[in-house]
């Protein structure tokens, strides 16, 4: 392929981008995020700050990324600001030490924030493809993210190349930006499988400054084994989504289904799979793990709308190696699309994700760590959760070794509030909180729940709650948590005696 773009190395890429400058890298997980060109900053970062002069820059991103993104640029010191989403663990580090300013954004809120204006100026997209035409044409790889806008938006782009992802995947992408107000129209996605858009992004060939060509698979880790408790969380929810079907509550058809990230999702998933009795389903969804690609190719899964293939190395092989078969069931789309709010509400679907915490009024907390510590970040759980037909959240009855109880007077960080949340799933039991108050739903979620160490002690601050719409005690509601921090275990709290 002849292209009229210069070919730079990811050094000469990087000496072009200035400190401060703020860069939308494509991707969304590890999947299609940059490797060459951010891992190239963050040795120029090293260089700049051994020098005695400042390199950092803001990162746009989709979602998480590969560690050659986030972990290298953080490692480097090389990040002032971030958003919507991380996991990087060093990265982590630095936002809750207040070293780096991190907003935790909807996924789908995102690709808009940027055209509106609310996140500054772009000035460079740098964004990982598998092929490219002269004219502008851009086929991404395995993760859209906010590419696209990203495209559009910024000043200058760099392309890396990616050749361990092939041509092939032509045509698995369905790329839609919808307009912004006052002119929006509707999205015409009626079905999961629905295309709406292009196959590819075209921008003006004069913005792109450079290309990199690289040959790396994406830095996606493999699973972890399931357990015995994340087993029987994901049979729970099986269980109870063919009982749904069984009493007319789901259509025979069943729904499109939406699962999160993460071991107890990718088990969700799994026993799905199996549960005969919940028939053939499709996924609106982001990501896409490694336990959809066999159910696909089952038959169990006849269709996935996602925004990245989050799969294994050795899974991506497999879809790769038989893209023309993957291409018929899977649809690649931007994340304001895969998670928009109209189209969740429109298809009926049924969201699944996990919590770090869940409180007895069904609030639930999917970001911080005894209320001030990031995790992640609040990621398409919102996008999702809060347009559901039914939203389900699932987490293990315990943290830590069994010291932390998941299910807490009241949530020390509440990003799903009661209203959006339908049903709590956890290894012990199934709390079905629709058209409950707030007195049955505490109860339910205590018996059916938590763990058989810590229901006592929440029976008793249930009893000990003053009468009122919601049982919950002010001086009493965060007594867990303060004893966690305080001796590091949850268990045993004298709840008649706690600091008024
Ligand atoms: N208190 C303290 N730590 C807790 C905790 C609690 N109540 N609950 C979980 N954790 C810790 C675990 O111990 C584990 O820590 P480790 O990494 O040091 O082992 C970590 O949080 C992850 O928990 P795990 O049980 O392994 O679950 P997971 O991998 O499924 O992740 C979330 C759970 C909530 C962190 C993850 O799903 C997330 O980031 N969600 C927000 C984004 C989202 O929902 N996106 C969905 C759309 S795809």
């Amino acid at each position: 392929m002849s292209l009229p773009y210069p070919i730079l190395t990811a050094e000469e890429a990087a000496a072009l981008i200035n400190n401060g400058q703020t860069i939308g890298f494509s991707g969304f997980t590890p999947a299609g995020s940059p490797k060459a060109v951010p891992r190239a900053l963050a040795v120029r970062a090293k260089a700049e700050h051994a020098a005695g002069r400042d390199f950092k820059i803001g990162v746009l991103t989709g979602a998480s990324t590969g560690p050659s993104l986030d972990s290298a640029l953080a490692e480097a010191e090389a990040i002032s600001f971030r958003t919507p989403y991380q996991s990087s663990s060093i990265l982590r580090k630095q936002i809750n030490a207040g070293k780096v300013r991190f907003v935790d954004m909807h996924l789908s809120m995102l690709p808009q924030a940027v055209r509106y204006g609310f996140l500054g100026k772009v000035h460079w997209a740098v964004v990982e493809a598998c092929d490219m035409t002269p004219g502008g044409g851009i086929v991404l790889t395995t993760g859209v993210g906010a590419a696209p806008t990203y495209l559009r938006e910024a000043e200058k782009v760099i392309i890396e190349l990616n050749a361990s992802h092939p041509a092939s995947l032509l045509g698995m992408h369905d790329l839609f930006e919808p307009a912004d107000p006052p002119v929006r129209w509707e999205i015409p996605i009626f079905h999961a499988s629905d295309r709406a858009g292009s196959p590819i992004v075209v921008i003006d060939p004069a913005k792109v400054i450079g290309v990199v060509l690289t040959n790396e698979p994406d830095e996606t880790k493999e699973f972890s084994e399931a357990t015995p408790t994340t087993e029987k969380i994901g049979q729970n929810v099986a269980e109870f989504l063919s009982a749904e079907l069984r009493a007319g509550r789901i259509p025979k058809e069943f729904l499109p289904l939406q699962s999160g990230v993460g071991d107890v999702a990718n088990s969700v998933l799994a026993a799905l799979g199996k549960d005969t009795s919940v028939p053939a389903f499709e996924m609106y969804t982001e990501v896409l793990q490694d336990s959809v690609v066999p159910l696909i190719e089952s038959g169990r899964c006849s269709f996935a709308s996602t925004c990245s293939l989050t799969l294994s190395p050795e899974a991506m092989k497999h879809v790769t190696s038989n893209v023309a078969y993957f291409k018929k069931h899977i649809l690649l789309r931007p994340q304001e699309i895969s998670n928009n709010p109209e189209i969740v509400r429109r298809l009926g679907i049924i969201s699944m994700n996990t919590a770090i915490e869940i409180d007895l009024g069904g609030n639930v907390n999917s970001t911080h760590v005894m209320g001030q510590q990031m995790m992640n970040g609040i990621g398409g759980s919102g996008d999702f959760t809060r347009n559901a037909y039914m939203s389900i959240f699932s987490c293990a009855s315990t943290a830590k070794g069994g010291k932390i109880s998941t299910i807490v007077p009241l949530a020390s960080h509440i990003d799903h509030t009661e209203h959006s949340v339908s049903v709590v799933i956890t290894e012990q039991g199934v709390a079905d909180l629709r058209g409950k108050d707030p007195h049955e739903r505490a109860e339910l979620i205590i018996e059916n729940c938590a763990h058989p160490d810590f229901k006592e002690g929440l029976r008793k601050y249930l009893h000990l709650t003053k009468q009122g719409h919601v049982p919950q005690s002010m001086s009493l509601a965060f007594a867990m948590h303060r004893q966690f921090l305080n001796t590091g275990d949850m268990h045993n709290i004298d709840w008649e005696n706690q600091p008024k």
